[in-house]
């Protein structure tokens, strides 16, 4: 897809309609006693047809140079992604579209609206911590809210199985239970400002080289047990009000008419009660789009045709769309608008009143739990307080953090650090205005710390070699729209060398939204990876250089030694991608060929240390796991305790899968006990729609991540197969969230 920049600032004012939050015998469906679903399906009566795909067809809310003639319609929130009108007439307000993920964003304009960005989805991953998603979600729902807008465009929850795919940074990592979990949390606390959010791109949308044309190939089953297990999941945990259908193809269909996922999976299996809308510029059809599931084209001017307006109207009137369609249309769309709180709870236009300060520390809380500090040999870190002279290398330190961009690029209070990148989509390449060397700075007042850009090596070289300690801050950006190298850019590898032959007490920082080769591993003493860490990114970095704050963090993707490890050598670049590996992704790849991992999925190194002991497993119909975590270092830190399972007859797509995990915080000699029941589908085999956990014995492991797992027991499970079906298994809000026993 070809998006720019917008043109700048639209002219158009908003014009919020009035709606009447009191039931009178016109609008009986504004009875809040109402269940949402009766309540859409008075409003769906009440509605003529051409209300219904006015509701089935949105606009989008920026005037921008690629789309040369496109005038927004009026009501837009200027710069934003998506509107879709209301009808006045029954009181359902518009649909004011926002992205995404890590705040609320704006297209690409010499005014954005400044918001607070939280770091990329995958550091909220690497928090391990579901609480600290939800709070984040609440934040940037509570902008969303502020800011005009009632459907966040989040929840980005695709598996990380490509290594080097360029939206990685924006999803949950590599583990469907880990991404599931996280994101579902961030949807919870996005929606709980009675907005609506989206989770996204369903389905396989694994990488971003030929996003909208690449077919995706993967056996059923293994599909169900990987990419749709974390939407499966998140979906329970978060509830979200609509789901965006991707791009891509899968066996040949496009995401958006994909009657499989749509209609089958989605909709039928999962019970699924709210609607689909498309990505911008992923519809393709009218018939084959709304029969097979779509229920709202998203910015239409962004497809070949309005599908969903006179063409489905068309279509309607052939036949070849039952009108009954459009009614579940319509009728999905208002079910998640009165679920989740948008009718009863209108938007203004721009009621403003954020609170910057408050945002930016669960921004801050966010980024600091997820830093993960790979390796610290001989205790270079935390900074000792004798240092006095500090050499800070690269990666515009000096001035702040890089952000992810794309759709998702929030800018920020004040403007940013620097904007440099691409001049059209997906740039620019900005940098949030928090500088790690400031922050540095304050908390080590007697050190003289330098700043070195890295271009000239020599000098660079040389101030590494009069300082204490060097910290060399490496930059990779990924965006949408293209798949980043897995080395680092423009020469960062040769300058790290040439900092660690200087100067033993070399620390790298990186930056970066996926794994990156490290050839110079061997020769620092210290890598921390901090993502892209958000509005007050620098802030964090330097609190948990100093042991301000003790890094919690762990790696939710692996991090793998060379390409040759994974499954595909390089990005797929032809029509199909065939993802061979099945439901083996990211670690489960490594256990299942035996490669040993640069650093693995789950690790992070912490200030203190922690034991893990105790461990109780009770089988039988179903698994339930009790241990204690002791701190039994010197200073307070949080551990991530992980719990993994291996079937001992083997069976399953890799040796063995996560099954529940646990931030813990403990003041040092402090314990505490843990105990988790494990989601049975993470014992089960997805095997032609129904879930079977074969009966036998399990190892049971404990441990610090996917390849430090030295407490172990076994268990015996007792055989068992249920539907794959929510509607077969009886009451449907409990078999939502857990198959019943
Ligand atoms: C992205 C979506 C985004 C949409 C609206 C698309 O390019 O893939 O994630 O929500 O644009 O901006």
């Amino acid at each position: 897809m070809n998006r720019t920049h917008g043109l700048g600032l639209s002219l158009l004012l908003s014009t919020a309609l009035a709606t009447t939050a009191l039931a009178t015998p016109a609008r009986p469906w504004m009875n809040r006693k109402l269940a949402p679903a009766r309540r859409a399906e008075l409003v769906v009566k009440a509605m003529t047809q051409d209300e219904k795909l006015t509701l089935v067809s949105g606009y989008f809310a920026t005037a921008a140079a690629f789309q040369k003639d496109y005038v927004p319609p009026q009501g837009v929130r200027p710069n934003s992604a998506g509107y879709v009108p209301g009808v006045a007439r029954l009181g359902i307000p518009p649909q004011w579209e926002t992205d995404a993920g890590i705040g609320v964003a704006t297209q690409r304009t010499a005014t954005p609206r400044e918001r607070t960005a939280l770091p990329s989805g995958l550091a909220t991953a690497a928090t391990w911590d579901p609480k600290l998603a939800e709070a984040s979600g609440a934040m940037i729902g509570a902008e969303a809210r502020a800011s005009g807008f009632n459907v966040l465009l989040a929840g980005g929850v695709n598996l990380a199985r490509e290594t080097r795919n360029g939206r990685n940074f924006e999803y949950g990592g590599e583990d469907p239970l880990l991404a599931g979990t996280m994101v579902g949390a961030q949807i919870k606390g996005i929606q709980s400002n009675r907005i609506i959010s989206t989770v996204k791109h369903y389905a396989l949308n694994d990488q971003e080289t030929g996003r909208t044309t690449v077919s995706v190939k993967i056996a059923e089953d293994q599909a169900r047990m990987s990419d749709l297990l974390a939407f499966e999941i998140a979906i329970e945990v978060g509830d979200p009000g609509s789901v965006m259908c991707s791009y891509n193809r899968v066996d040949g269909v496009y995401g958006c008419e994909n009657d499989h996922l749509l209609n089958g999976v989605l909709k039928r299996d999962w019970g699924f009660k709210g609607y689909v809308m498309s990505d911008w510029g992923a519809v393709h059809s009218t018939a084959d789009a709304a029969n097979h599931g779509l229920d709202q084209q998203s910015a239409a001017s962004f497809d070949a045709a309005p599908y969903f307006r006179d063409p489905l109207k068309a279509a309607i009137a052939a036949g070849t769309v039952p009108k009954a369609r459009l009614d579940d249309m319509a009728r999905r769309i208002l079910w998640a608008m009165f679920a989740k709180g948008v009718v009863d709870h209108p938007v203004a236009e721009a009621p403003g009143g954020i609170d910057f300060a408050a945002h930016e520390a669960v921004s801050r809380a966010d980024a600091e739990g997820g830093i993960v500090l790979l390796k610290n040999a001989g205790g270079v870190l935390p900074l000792a307080a004798s240092a006095r002279k500090i050499a800070i290398i690269g990666g515009h330190a000096d001035i702040g953090v890089l952000s992810g961009g794309g759709s998702s690029q929030v800018y920020p209070r004040g403007g940013a650090a620097l904007m440099t990148g691409p001049g059209v989509f997906p740039g620019p390449e900005l940098y949030n205005p928090s500088s790690p060397m400031k922050a540095l700075q304050a908390r080590a007042p007697q050190a003289q710390i330098k700043y070195a850009d890295g271009q000239d090596t020599e000098a660079a070289a040389k101030l590494a070699g009069e300082s204490d300690v060097v910290f060399v801050f490496a930059t990779q950006w990924s965006a949408e729209a293209f798949d980043p190298a897995f080395t680092l850019r423009q020469g960062q590898d040769a300058l790290i060398a040439a900092m660690a032959k200087a100067n033993p007490k070399t620390v790298v920082v990186l930056e970066t939204g996926h794994a990156v080769a490290m050839p110079w591993l061997d020769q620092v003493a210290g890598v921390v990876e901090a993502w892209f860490p958000g509005a007050k990114g620098g802030e964090a970095i330097a609190a948990v250089l100093t042991g301000e704050v003790n890094p919690s963090g762990r790696l939710p993707v692996t991090f793998p030694k060379s390409e040759d490890q994974l499954p595909h050598r390089e990005t797929a670049r032809g029509a199909e991608v065939d993802y061979t590996e099945g439901a083996a992704a990211g670690y489960k790849w490594f256990d299942r060929t035996g490669a040993e991992p640069l650093f693995p999925f789950g690790h992070g190194l912490s200030y203190t240390r922690f034991d893990h002991a105790g461990l109780k497993a009770v089988g039988g119909d179903k698994l339930s796991v009790s241990f204690t975590v002791k701190n039994t270092g010197k200073v307070r830190g949080r551990d991530v305790a992980q719990v993994y399972v291996s079937p001992k007859s083997g069976g399953w797509e890799a040796p063995k899968r996560l099954v529940g995990f646990r931030k813990v915080d403990l003041a040092p000699g402090a314990s505490t006990t843990v105990a988790l029941t494990v989601d049975p589908r993470l014992l089960a085999v997805y095997d032609g729609g129904s879930w079977k956990i074969a009966g036998g014995a399990y190892e049971v492991m404990l441990g610090a991540s996917s390849r430090d797992l030295p407490v172990r027991t076994t268990v015996t499970l007792k055989p068992r197969i249920w539907s794959a079906r929510v509607a077969d298994r009886g009451d449907l809000a409990k078999a939502r969230q857990l198959p019943p026993p």
